[in-house]
């Protein structure tokens, strides 16, 4: 039997890239999926549930809970894999008001759809949320500083969830991808990428879906609060 059979996983931003490689690795491994995504996927997913939704919108985590309950039943699993790309600005050029739509994709949506979340997951025996941050939330960037600014915040927040909700079994835990080769590594940057990675190459999404499947599985049932970084060995080089 595969091991996740039975359990309802919900990815944001499944359209494309990473959040469609962890739908597909999630739905591989049994899991019933509900892809959240603004756009349509680029390819389907065997057994998924297709919500296009904008999760910065308010309704959008009641909306999301309802297709949850009333589709599946039941929800497991939370991965909050939406976000933006970088916009490679100084802090000169950056506004205060720049950071706003940084911090409503990757920090406010998955409090609120976490939040929205919490009864369901609390019920379920193998409650998890895992979050997609990047190492620019362990390390500055020095190019974007929404981005940076809301990447560290969301490993904040991973971690207060963590603390609360480890008494109800839900564990939370965040991964902190390097250089990905998904659209948001943009063509002219991608040599530029590409010679940051020690390793020499740039990750691919199913690298990152596959700790996506282990921290979803009966394999972490004793990890929570933690940070798993994977990026070809830019942070021990110190970039
Ligand atoms: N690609 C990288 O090098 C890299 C590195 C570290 C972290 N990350 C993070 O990984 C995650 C996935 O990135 P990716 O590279 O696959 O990017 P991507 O641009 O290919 O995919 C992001 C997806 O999120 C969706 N999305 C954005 N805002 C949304 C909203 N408000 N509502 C619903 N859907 C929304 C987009 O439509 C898109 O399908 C992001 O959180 C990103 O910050 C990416």
């Amino acid at each position: 039997m595969s091991p996740l059979a039975g359990r309802v996983a919900l990815v944001t931003g499944a359209a494309r890239g990473m959040g469609l490689a962890h739908a597909r690795a999630l739905a591989d491994l049994g899991c019933r999926v509900i892809m959240v995504d603004r756009d349509e996927p680029e390819t389907e997913v065997p057994g998924a549930v297709v919500a296009l939704t904008d999760i910065t919108a308010v309704e959008a985590p009641d909306e999301l809970l309802r297709i949850a309950q009333n589709e599946c039943g039941r929800l497991d699993i939370l991965v909050h894999n939406a976000g933006l790309m970088h916009d490679w600005r100084t802090l000169d050029a950056t506004a205060p008001s720049d950071l706003d739509r940084y911090l409503a994709v990757n920090v406010t949506a998955p409090y609120a759809l976490t939040r929205a979340a919490a009864p369901l997951l609390r019920r379920s025996p193998y409650g998890r949320v895992v979050f997609i941050s990047s190492q620019w939330g362990q390390v500055p960037d020095g190019h974007s500083y929404g981005y940076m600014i809301s990447k560290a915040a969301q490993l904040g927040l991973m971690k207060a969830l963590a603390a609360e909700l480890v008494t109800d079994g839900v564990l939370v835990n965040a991964i902190t991808p390097g250089a990905i080769h998904t659209r948001m590594v943009q063509d002219e940057k991608y040599d530029e990428e590409v010679a940051a990675v020690p390793l020499g190459r740039l990750g691919r999404p199913d690298e990152i879906a596959s700790i996506v499947a282990f921290l979803a599985s009966d394999a972490s049932s004793f990890i929570t609060g933690q940070v798993i970084a994977a990026n070809g060995g830019a942070l021990v080089v110190g970039i």
